[in-house]
């Protein structure tokens, strides 16, 4: 099964494909986990992806789709934050063939607040929010005992960024895929959104 996650910043991809993967048995790829991970090798090019993460901008599609070529397996996987723009949708289109493309909802009004509460474990990669989401003990991963970290994306200014490039350039995705797409109420509580996509895909 190939599952696509698409929505604005904050609307939840990273925290649903994280419960999905673990539930259907699926790979996680998520572009922009890949993209971080890239930033961290010091060389030139990971200094120039790191500037352009932090100014809340998309990177080039063939890059994306470079990084992308050396993750995908050939099936089973969820990926989530591509495609961001209607060329990446024709790129994947001519690679292969998605079985579910969600919509994961959410108005601008809540991403905001969702964003600069996001705490994440820089060991495993779950997802907490200080909020709705809270880690039991204190700012420790529940599974790892690490101190939770914050994106350098994550602050007001650049979020605000992210979502104008969301608007321009990825909104015109949802028209591309239109009859495809499956909408998702992103606004409802992480296991009621979990349950949505579920039964899209019949797995209830
Ligand atoms: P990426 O890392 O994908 O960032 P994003 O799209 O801005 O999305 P986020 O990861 O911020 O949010 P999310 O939807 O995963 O939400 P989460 O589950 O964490 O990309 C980063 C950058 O990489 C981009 O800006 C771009 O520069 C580049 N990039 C990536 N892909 C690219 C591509 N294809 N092409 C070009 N450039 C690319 O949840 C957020 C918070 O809300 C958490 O605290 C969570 O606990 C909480 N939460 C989740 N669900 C709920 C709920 N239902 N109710 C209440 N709280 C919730
Ligand atoms: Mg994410």
């Amino acid at each position: 099964m190939k599952i696509v996650l698409l929505g604005p910043p904050g609307s939840g991809k990273g925290t649903q494909a994280k419960i999905l993967s673990e539930k259907l048995g699926l790979k996680h790829i998520s572009t922009g986990d890949l993209l971080r991970e890239e930033t961290k090798k010091e060389t030139p090019l990971s200094k120039k992806i790191k500037e352009i993460l932090d100014e809340g901008k998309l990177i080039s599609d063939e890059f994306v789709f470079e990084i992308l070529k050396q993750n995908l397996p050939s099936d089973n996987y969820i990926l989530d934050g591509l495609p961001r723009t209607v060329s990446q949708a024709k790129m994947l289109d001519d690679m292969v063939k998605i079985d579910f493309i969600f919509l994961i909802d959410v108005e601008d009004e809540f991403i905001v607040e969702r964003i600069v509460n996001r705490r994440m474990c820089p060991k495993c990669g779950r997802i907490y929010n200080l909020k709705t989401n809270k880690p039991k003990n204190d700012t420790l991963c529940d599974v790892c005992s690490v101190p939770l970290i914050q994106r350098d994306d994550d602050n007001e200014e650049v979020v605000r960024k992210r979502l104008s490039e969301y608007h321009n350039q990825t909104e015109p995705v949802l028209d591309y895929y239109s009859s495809r797409l499956i909408r998702i109420d992103g606004e409802k509580p992480i296991e009621e959104v979990t349950q949505q996509i579920l039964s899209k895909i019949n797995r209830l």
